[in-house]
């Protein structure tokens, strides 16, 4: 991953691990938890927040974009994402294609990593462009 350095993955599983704590999820049981990284190295985590309408629901992704994006931020580098079901880790998580979308928004999808990590050692990086191929974006409207 060109310019995130091992370190810096490192600290973000970790965070996503962390965040996945927070997760409220009275209905799936199925926690998740995200952190994003900014162009600048800053981290924004986010979990899952379960509505009892189901609908309203909102993925640990989402949560920490739109923290993100609603504290000025604009420029993100990665984001790692960790899944929690029945005391374990449920194989990899992958975004949904909702939080896929999200992420196409507001990053450059050849040049945003998504990890999905069930460990800081077991996990797959991929490029937001290899989940969400010919996808659409800001740049067919603007
Ligand atoms: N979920 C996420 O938080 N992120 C995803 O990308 C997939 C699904 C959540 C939503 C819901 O609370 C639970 O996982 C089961 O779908």
């Amino acid at each position: 991953m060109p310019g995130i350095t091992p370190e810096t993955q490192e600290t973000l599983i970790n965070a996503a691990i962390q965040a996945r704590d927070m997760a409220y999820t009275p209905y799936s049981g199925f926690k998740v938890g995200a952190a994003l990284l900014t162009n600048d190295l800053k981290i924004y985590k986010g979990c899952n927040i379960e509505n009892a309408a189901y609908t309203p629901t909102n993925c640990a992704e989402r949560t920490a974009f739109f923290k993100a994006v609603s504290e000025g931020e604009r420029r993100f580098a990665a984001i790692a994402i960790a899944g929690w079901q029945d005391g374990k880790p449920p194989g990899l998580a992958y975004p949904c294609g909702v939080c896929r979308q999200v992420m196409m928004e507001f990053t450059n999808p050849d040049d945003f990593w998504v990890i999905v990590a069930a460990s800081k050692a077991e996990y797959n990086a991929l490029l937001l462009r290899e989940l969400l191929p010919l996808g659409f974006g800001p740049a067919n409207l603007l």
